[in-house]
C-alpha cells in the first residue's frame, strides 16, 4: 500500500471573533512524516494542540499556513490547500478519522450507518451490509442494537459503531484520537488488535493514546508537539 502523509511547517491559529479578533496560536512550526506501516502517537500535554492537529489533518480546521500532503491513489493532494472537492475525495477512499466522539445521524440505524462508507465506494449494498455485521460482532455491538439508531447508546457502545464505520474500509491513512477511552479491558484489547493489524497491511496511522498501555501496544514512535507560547499581555502590571 502506498501510504504516506507529509506534514510541513504547519501551523493553526484560532481568530476569536467574538473576542475582538483575538488570535490564539496553537501549532506553529509542525513537521510530521508518517509512513506505511507506521502508527505514530503525538505525545504532548493537554491543550498542546494534539486534537487540533488531527482536525487540521482531516481538514476539517484550515491550516493557517503550511502544507498537508497525502498519497491519494498515484497523485498527492495537500489537504492545507485542497479544494472542498478534492478532500471529499481524500476522505472517501484514502484518510479515515476515529473521532473522540461519534457524530451521530439522526434516525439512521447502526447498521446502515457502518455499511454507509463501503456503498459510498461502490459496493453492493447487500455485502457492505454483510460487512458491517462482521464487523459490529468483532467488537461486540450486541445484535438487539444493530436496527437503532446509537444516539441512546453508551459512550463505549458509540465509540465501537464510531470505531466499526471507519476500521471497515481499510484506509491508507488513519488518524484515531482517543479511540480507546470509554472501552472497557476486552474491547480495548479489541480495538488494539485491529489498529495493529491495519498498521501491519500497511497503512499509516496518527493517534492519541493517552492511555500508556495503549501507547506501548501500538506506538512505533512518539512525536511531540511543543505548546507555543501564550501570547504575554503586554502592558498589564
Ligand atoms: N475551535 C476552536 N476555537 C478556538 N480555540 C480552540 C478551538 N479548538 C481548540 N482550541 C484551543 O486550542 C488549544 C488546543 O486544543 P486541543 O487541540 O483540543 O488540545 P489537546 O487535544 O492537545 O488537549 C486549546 O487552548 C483550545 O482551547
Ligand atoms: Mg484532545
Amino acid at each position: 500500500m502506498n501510504s504516506r502523509i507529509e506534514v510541513s511547517d504547519l501551523s493553526k491559529e484560532f481568530i476569536l471573533h467574538l473576542q475582538g479578533s483575538l488570535q490564539l496560536p496553537v501549532l506553529s512550526g509542525v513537521n510530521m512524516q508518517v509512513d506505511a506501516g507506521e502508527c505514530v502517537v503525538i505525545h504532548a500535554p493537554s491543550g498542546a494542540g494534539k486534537s487540533t492537529l488531527l482536525r487540521c489533518l482531516y481538514a476539517n480546521y484550515r491550516a493557517s499556513s503550511g502544507r498537508i500532503n497525502i498519497r491519494h491513489g498515484d497523485h498527492w493532494v495537500d489537504l492545507a490547500s485542497a479544494s472542498p472537492h478534492e478532500v471529499h475525495a481524500v476522505r472517501r477512499s484514502t484518510l479515515g478519522f476515529v473521532t473522540q466522539f461519534l457524530r451521530v445521524i439522526p434516525r439512521v440505524p447502526t447498521l446502515d450507518l457502518v455499511a454507509e462508507p463501503l456503498i459510498a465506494k461502490g459496493m453492493d449494498a447487500r455485502d457492505a451490509l454483510e460487512e458491517a455485521r462482521s464487523w459490529l460482532s468483532r467488537l461486540r455491538v450486541p445484535p438487539r442494537l444493530w436496527h437503532v439508531p446509537p444516539a441512546t447508546f453508551s459512550g463505549g457502545e458509540q465509540q465501537r459503531v464510531n470505531i466499526a464505520r471507519t476500521m471497515i474500509s481499510d484506509y491508507p491513512v488513519l488518524l484515531l484520537d482517543e479511540p480507546t477511552a470509554s472501552l472497557d479491558e476486552a474491547n480495548r484489547d479489541t480495538v488494539i488488535g485491529l489498529i495493529n493489524a491495519a498498521r501491519e497491511r500497511g497503512a499509516a496511522i496518527v493517534g492519541i493514546f493517552h492511555d500508556e498501555y495503549v501507547r506501548r501496544s501500538l506506538a512505533t514512535r512518539l512525536f511531540s508537539i511543543t505548546p507555543v507560547q501564550p501570547v504575554s499581555l503586554v502592558g498589564t502590571p
